[in-house]
């Protein structure tokens, strides 16, 4: 007899493995399929993270993106080229589901800016379950040993894929700062946050928690940056 499953999203964490809940290392180290993201012909981040912690037997997916970075976000494309690729994986998912659980794997936290909602959005509510994970940017916080938010403090998380004049009215606007998604926008924010007088304050944090962990002064940095980087501006509120 066939045992119904769900569709499990687990979130992993920051990137050091035992940063992972015991909820998300418990349905990892059980699973009988797991899926992850990944862009065509790269191991994925996700799939990184766990390395070493899949039992053997296990059916990988690796559930490849048509695009990633080739087509502007803003392009009609990108949307087109997506969607199909979305619903094709959460009807293999949901099917696989009528057998038994299904793992997907996802980078610090499903809700946050994960790929997953794509298909947590198409998937019915009975047949779908999230496990929260640390988000990347506590990672990072962490990383530069100070505390993000004191007191009062107002936290405002941006993409920096904003259009600069947005990301220097918002950095203006908040007490402690955290910039997601740097990678070619990097010379658009260090202006954005000279504009609104934080460059002084932020620090950029590659790989929070991961071997490769670098922390440095946002104004000591040029050229690129890997993916996995995030700006922090720490807040100064309240302090007895
Ligand atoms: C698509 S978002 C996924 C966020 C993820 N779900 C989370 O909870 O952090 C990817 C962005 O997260 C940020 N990020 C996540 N983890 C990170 C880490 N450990 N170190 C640096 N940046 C990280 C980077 O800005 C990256 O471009």
């Amino acid at each position: 007899m066939t045992v119904p499953g769900k569709v499990i999203c687990i979130g992993l964490g920051p990137g050091d493995p035992e940063l992972m809940s015991v909820k998300a290392h418990r349905l990892l180290t059980s699973a009988s399929v797991v899926a992850y993201f990944r862009k065509a012909g790269r191991p994925g981040q996700a799939r990184r993270l766990v390395e070493g912690l899949i039992p053997a037997g296990v059916e990988e997916w690796a559930m490849e993106y048509p695009v990633t970075t080739e087509i502007p976000l803003d392009d009609p494309g990108y949307k087109a080229a997506l969607a199909p690729f979305y619903d094709h994986w959460t009807a293999r998912l949901a099917a696989r589901a009528g057998s038994g659980d299904v793992v997907v794997l996802c980078e610090g936290d499903p809700f946050f800016y994960g790929s997953f909602m794509h298909l947590h959005a198409r998937l019915p509510r009975d047949l779908v379950e999230v496990v929260p994970g640390i988000p990347g940017m506590a990672g990072c916080w962490t990383a530069t040993g100070a505390p993000i938010t004191w007191g009062d403090d107002v936290l405002t998380v941006l993409p920096a894929t904003l259009p600069q004049a947005e990301l220097a009215r918002r950095a203006a606007d908040t007490d402690a700062l955290v910039v997601m998604k740097i990678g070619r926008n990097l010379a658009k924010l260090k202006t954005a946050l000279t504009t609104a007088g934080r460059i002084g304050d932020a620090w950029l944090v590659e790989h929070g928690t991961m071997p490769a962990e670098r922390v440095r002064r946002l104004d000591e940095v040029g050229g690129t940056v890997p993916y996995f980087s995030i700006v922090l501006v720490h807040g100064r509120g309240r302090r007895p």
